[in-house]
């Protein structure tokens, strides 16, 4: 079991309460300004990564406290259960061994007294075989051809995570073999994926931890009634589907055969899935050596987190930043910005990895905390982001803690663009934390009447003092991805663990599919609807009227 201490009553979280009220007054170009260590003293180095954390509005005693709070939560604890297959999860009363999947040290890992890794292994080497016939082409549609386009069928955590890393890692993809991904149940998704397709090289993978998702399998049986309006036969199905699920039952019963099933277990959680056989689309895409390469870099972190002091540890000092913006500054959104274009879906990855996880209010004590718990998570590649939304992040009244992430190393280096790039990644925490004083503006608008000096200046000054994070890597490679993805998991879980939430489950999604599940057979027929209130009525009936 997870501790349950009150967050907020913590002798940390008090001393904290009363250092937010001197550091908050202070500039982050009066700590930079007093200490010119802070980079050496802010960093973390984890191979081919590198956390600065400098420019954040903390001192070294900000980060005893907050370490205390880790402390006092106990969350040494809460690592070490769920590492060692603890059911952490229990809401669900299941373990949380998205580690296990990547564990490539083959240290046994027990749930219920059986060690996992050999079931993990199996897997991976099915995936492992697979991939490659499907990569060779010696994996033949009906026709004899080899496959030349994949369709990931999967939403949320089924979905996100192999179209996120397949699009990350897009620079190590195979000529000849694409990737599409299917999620929405809008028939224009599948629709239009469908209509580049050729049934006779194409090959669906339906991916559902459960095989009952609705969206999931809408798409799944139209795209089986498209294939089979021109392969007829019944029999080829087995050449062009393979399930990845924990359901059997449900993956025979859509008439997949269960050789061609990869299966993954309850202690797998959606939106940590991707290391699972739901990294097929992935291991295809990329090959699997690059996808063990992925699980090698997540192993890397996962040492990292489990074996280093706080004071050191990435994931626990991103959590704990995240903490003292959350519930100590009031800050309500946490922005992920990649200058990489190849990350463009990491910040709406951990959307749903983030959000999914920590967006409760209701503490594992049973009751509803009186404090707030996980921030909206938002972002879009950099430069793009900089000519939309940076305005607010800059002279905004909201603060908005963000996370500027970069590769050193270009997979294109294509003349001055990645310099232009890195120059604004490091122009950009600059600014936000130094700001333009009224000083430098007037010196800028020299030349101009006193006048016009006045009236132009107020607009042209930039408070700065916002609080980055700088995640600089040497090049995004398959195993620095790995690496990537398992920090920010890790934070989630931190953050749950001294929020004192439960972050695996997500019980929050329910009602909504509880309640379009009553109300599709009402739109069955056109007769009018009274039963829900008037608003919900009234769209309904409109609906009706206008379809
Ligand atoms: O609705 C939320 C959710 O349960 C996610 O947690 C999960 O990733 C997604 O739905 C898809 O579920 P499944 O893999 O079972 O289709």
């Amino acid at each position: 079991m997870l501790p349950t201490t009150p967050f907020d009553q913590t002798t940390a979280y008090k001393k904290l309460k009363a250092h937010h009220k001197t550091i908050a007054k202070k500039h982050l170009r009066e700590l930079f300004a007093e200490d010119p260590d802070r980079f050496r003293k802010f960093n973390i180095r984890l191979g081919d990564l590198i956390l600065d954390y400098s420019k954040n509005r903390i001192s070294t005693r900000t980060r005893t406290y907050l370490v205390q709070l880790a402390e006092e939560c106990g969350l040494a604890g809460a690592i070490e259960q769920m590492f060692s297959g603890a059911k952490i999860n229990a809401t669900e009363n299941r373990a949380v061994l998205h580690v296990a999947l990547r564990n490539r040290s083959n240290v046994p890992i027990e749930v219920d007294g059986k060690d996992v890794m050999p079931d993990v292994n199996e897997v991976l080497e099915k995936m492992k075989v697979f991939s490659g016939k499907v990569r060779s082409g010696e994996w033949k549609g009906y026709s004899g051809k080899a496959i030349t386009d994949l369709v990931n069928i999967g939403i949320g955590g089924s979905d996100l995570g192999p179209v996120m890393v397949t699009e990350a890692l897009k620079a190590y993809g195979k000529k000849g073999l694409n990737l599409h991904f299917v999620s929405n149940v809008d028939g224009t998704h599948i629709a239009e994926t469908l209509k580049v397709l050729d049934p006779e090289t194409t090959l669906f993978m339906v991916a559902s931890k459960t095989f009952t998702t609705q969206e999931t399998m809408a798409n799944a049986h139209s795209a089986r009634a498209w294939f089979l309006e021109k392969a007829g036969d019944e029999a080829h199905v087995k050449k062009h589907f393979v399930a990845i699920s924990t359901n059997r039952e449900q993956v025979e019963k859509f008439g997949i055969d269960p050789e061609n099933m990869f299966g993954f277990w309850d202690w797998v959680g959606g939106r940590y899935s991707l290391w699972s056989a739901i990294g097929l689309s992935i291991a295809c895409g990329i090959g699997f050596q690059n996808f063990e390469q992925l699980l090698a870099g997540a192993h890397d972190m996962d040492n990292h987190f489990r074996t280093t002091k706080f004071e050191r540890n990435m994931p626990v000092i991103l959590a704990l930043l995240g903490i003292w913006y959350n519930n100590f500054f009031g800050a309500e959104s946490h922005a992920i910005l990649p200058y990489d274009q190849y990350l463009h879906r990491f910040a709406a990855y951990f959307q749903q990895g983030d959000m999914e996880s920590n967006g409760k209010y209701v503490g594992r004590d049973g009751q509803p905390v009186s404090y707030q718990t996980g921030p909206i998570i938002w972002g879009e590649p950099g430069t793009n982001g900089q000519h939309a939304f940076y305005q607010l992040i800059h002279q905004g009244t909201k603060l908005i803690p963000c996370d500027f992430i970069a590769p050193a190393i270009s997979h294109n280096p294509l003349g001055e663009h990645h310099k232009m790039l890195l120059s604004n990644f490091f122009a950009q925490t600059e600014a936000l934390m130094n700001g333009k004083t009224r000083e430098e503006v007037e010196a800028e608008l020299a030349g101009k009447s006193r006048e016009e000096i006045d009236a132009l200046a107020p607009f042209k000054v930039f408070e700065g003092n916002r609080p980055t994070n700088s995640i600089l890597v040497k090049k995004i490679t398959p195993r620095v991805l790995g690496s990537l993805i398992a920090l920010y998991e890790h934070k989630i879980f931190v953050q749950g663990v001294l929020w004192n939430i439960f972050s695996f489950d997500q019980w929050g999604v329910e009602l909504g599919k509880q309640l379009a599940n009553k109300i599709y057979p009402e739109l069955q027929n056109d007769w009018p609807i009274s039963e829900h209130d008037s608003s919900t009525n009234g769209l309904i009936n409109q609906y009706k009227r206008w379809r």
